[in-house]
């Protein structure tokens, strides 16, 4: 079992330092250009270790598979085959393909998985394309909801801090994290899990979280909210005006306007009562009712009685 998982992480090492040095070759300036061209820095592409995986079905087997049984190189998550007629499988085929490569990195530091986003963001989410993330699958190595991206680089800062930002996306967290913000921590795009919750927790009492402006992320803002609230977590919401990601508003606004934004988080409470009022604008008494019974399971949420007082006295005042 702890062979097993030594040799996983063997193979992820080689794979992460391949698919670095496919950035830097001849084969990977389509991807340097399309980096560049989003204002990642070499710095950032040093730092979370960013690389390119090829157009090649067969390119990563052959560096990788010397060696190494075929079972792990399955287990392993980064190849893909075809079942045959007999039932057995066929051969290994590379997963990650003409994808820009982001490692996913345990609490130690070590890489568990990739998450590899697709180069051309207008063929990106179509059929033919995939994804325009696509990830590795569960391995003996990597659980997708037990994992908090960069846990690794901001363990320290968010201890010291007593706090961690929360972004959805690799991207959001690498720009964040390059303006010297080093407590941010990215969820992957889903709501938080039980799991990492309690993960954090072992970690930082005080969170702030700054999803996407859009309907997906109000959703998982939402859905997080709730559980880190239940966790008995201090929570602040910052919100980004004109629908920009983190990533977009570090590079349009600045690394300044930025930090602005997220010292002007607001406590929950005021964010939910601000959202129940958006959600139910009109004064009549029914809007009344059902901006009420939005905030209550909210309310009810929170662990600590005084501060659950205090929100409902708001509210209704409100
Ligand atoms: P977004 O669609 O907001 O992507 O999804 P993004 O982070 O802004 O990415 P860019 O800026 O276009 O490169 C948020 C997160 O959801 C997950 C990823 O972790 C992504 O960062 N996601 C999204 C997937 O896993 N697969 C997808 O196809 C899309
Ligand atoms: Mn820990
Ligand atoms: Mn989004
Ligand atoms: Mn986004
Ligand atoms: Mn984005």
């Amino acid at each position: 079992e702890s062979r097993q998982r030594g040799k996983l992480l063997d193979l992820h090492e080689a794979a992460t330092v391949w698919f670095q040095e496919q950035l830097r070759s001849p084969e990977g300036a389509g991807a340097r250009e399309y980096l560049t061209g989003r204002g990642v820095t070499p710095e950032a592409i040093a730092k979370f270790r960013i690389g390119f995986a090829p157009d090649s079905y067969t390119a990563l087997r052959d560096r990788l598979a010397s060696g190494v049984d075929a079972e792990s190189l399955r287990a392993s998550g980064l190849f893909s085959w075809k079942e045959q007629e007999d039932g057995s499988p066929g051969p290994l085929y590379s997963r990650f393909r003409k994808r820009i490569t982001f490692p996913i990195m345990n609490e130690s530091g070590r890489v568990i998985a990739f998450t590899a986003r697709a180069l051309d963001s207008a063929t990106a989410g179509n059929e033919k394309a995939g994804p325009k993330y696509l990830n590795s699958p569960e391995t003996p190595l990597y659980s997708k909801g037990q994992v908090l991206f960069n846990l690794d680089k901001a363990r320290a800062a968010i201890r010291q801090l007593n706090f961690a930002l929360l972004v959805e996306g690799q991207m959001d967290c690498i720009s964040v994290y390059m303006t010297g913000v080093q407590n941010v921590l990215a969820t992957s795009g889903t709501a938080f899990t039980e799991y990492q919750v309690n993960l954090l927790k072992r970690h930082c009492t005080q969170v702030a979280v700054n999803f996407d402006p859009d309907t997906a992320g109000a959703n998982a803002a939402e859905k997080s909210i709730a559980l880190l609230t239940e966790e008995g977590f201090t929570v602040k919401v910052i919100t980004l005006e004109d629908g920009l990601d983190p990533d977009r508003y570090v590079r349009e606004r600045g690394a300044a306007a930025y930090h602005t934004a997220a010292r002007t988080a607001q406590a929950l409470p005021d964010y939910l009562i601000e959202r129940a009022r958006q959600l139910f604008p009109s004064r009549s008494p029914e809007a009344k009712v059902k901006a009420l019974n939005y905030l209550l399971p909210h309310i009810r949420r929170m662990p600590n009685l005084l501060a659950r007082d205090e929100f409902a006295a708001n509210a209704a005042q409100k």
